[in-house]
C-alpha cells in the first residue's frame, strides 16, 4: 500500500495530491478549515475516477487520522504575498509547524517519511525534526527539486540549453542564499561568470516573479513534491537535491540545508558529492544564515 497524508489542503497541497493520483493507493487530505479537505477530496476522487485510477482520496479535519502512513507532506501555513521573502513567513508559520511536530512526537510513525514544504522551509524542516524527534533521514524539506526546476526553465528558455544531473542541482538555502554548482556548469555548458551570476539571480527571483503575476506558486511546488514522493516510493536510491539535516557532511553540522540526498523507502540519506572548495564555502555561508535564525528562535544552541 502507498498511503500518503497531506497536511494543508490549500493550493499547493491539492496540486501535489493531483500529481500523486497516479502514485498512491490512498491520499488523506487534512486541514483545519471545516469542509475544505472533504470537498477537495471528493473533487480529486472525481478526477481519479475520470482517469480510471484506482486510488482513494479522503478528507478530514482530524489530524489523528494521519498516522501510520508511508509519507506525510506538510504544506500547512501561510504563503508569500508579492514583496514578501520566505523568511518573512517565519513568525506566522513557526507555531503551526511546532504544533504539527508535537502530533508526530510520540514515536508512533517510525516508518513514515516526512516532507516539509511550509516556508521558510530550511528553518521549519529543522524545527519539525528537532521538535518531533523523528530520525534525521526520515525528514526533508522541499527545496532543491523546485529550485532546480526553475534553473532548468531559465537555461532552456533563455539559452536553449537543457541541463540535467548534478549540474542542474540547486543547493543551499531555499531563499536568498541558493547555491548553483558554478564550476560544473562553467565546465559543462561553457557559461561565463557573468552568465552564472545572472542565472543564479533569476533562479532566486523565479518564485517571486510567478507570485507577482498569479499570486502564488502552485504547480511547480506540487510537481516537485510528487517527484520527491515518487523517489521515496520507487526506492531506487535516486539522488536529488533537498533540505536535509546535516551532521558534519560538507563540514556543516546541526542545521537543515539543501544538499544532494539519496531517496528511498527509508527516507533521505545525505550524499557527500565532490564539490569545489568555492561551492562548499557557499554552502557554509548559506548554513550560517539559517543557523542564525534557528538560534534567534531558540531552536538551536
Ligand atoms: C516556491 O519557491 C513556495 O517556496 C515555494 O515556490
Amino acid at each position: 500500500m502507498r498511503r500518503i497524508g497531506i497536511i494543508g489542503s490549500g493550493k499547493v497541497g491539492c496540486s501535489a495530491a493531483t500529481f500523486l493520483l497516479t502514485e498512491a493507493d490512498e491520499i488523506v487530505l487534512y486541514d483545519i478549515v471545516p469542509k475544505l479537505p472533504f470537498g477537495e477530496a471528493l473533487d480529486l476522487q472525481n478526477a481519479a475516477e475520470a482517469l480510471g485510477l484506482n486510488v482513494e482520496v479522503k478528507g478530514t479535519n482530524d489530524i489523528s487520522l494521519l498516522h501510520g502512513l508511508d509519507i506525510v507532506i506538510v504544506t500547512a501555513g501561510f504563503g508569500r504575498t508579492p514583496g514578501m521573502s520566505r523568511m518573512d513567513l517565519l513568525n506566522r508559520n513557526l507555531p503551526i509547524i511546532e504544533e504539527i511536530a508535537k502530533e508526530y512526537g510520540g514515536g508512533r510513525d517510525r516508518e513514515t517519511v516526512f516532507i516539509i514544504v511550509t516556508n521558510p522551509v530550511d528553518v521549519l524542516t529543522y524545527v519539525f525534526w528537532k521538535r518531533s524527534g523523528v530520525e534525521r533521514h526520515r525528514v526533508a524539506g522541499l527545496s532543491g527539486i523546485l529550485d532546480s526546476s526553475r534553473l532548468k526553465t531559465i537555461m532552456r528558455m533563455s539559452r536553449g540549453i537543457r541541463i540535467s544531473g548534478l549540474c542542474s542541482f540547486v543547493l543551499g538555502e531555499h531563499g536568498e542564499n541558493m547555491v548553483i554548482l558554478r564550476d560544473r556548469m562553467r565546465e559543462e555548458y561553457g557559461l561565463s561568470d557573468t552568465d552564472l551570476d545572472m542565472v543564479l539571480s533569476e533562479t532566486v527571483k523565479a518564485a517571486a516573479e510567478i507570485i507577482s503575476m498569479k499570486g502564488a506558486t502552485v504547480h511547480g511546488p506540487g510537481a516537485s513534491i510528487a517527484r520527491m514522493v515518487e523517489a521515496v516510493l520507487s526506492d531506487k536510491g535516486e539522488v536529488l537535491p533537498a533540505s536535509a539535516v546535516l551532521d558534519g557532511e560538507y563540514g556543516i553540522k546541526d542545521v537543515c540545508l539543501g544538499v544532494p540526498v539519496k531517496a528511498g523507502r527509508e527516507g533521505f540519506k545525505v550524499v557527500q558529492e565532490k564539490l569545489s572548495e568555492n561551492e562548499v564555502n557557499m554552502l557554509k555561508k548559506a548554513a550560517e544564515s539559517i543557523i542564525t535564525v534557528l538560534e534567534q528562535i531558540g531552536c538551536r544552541k
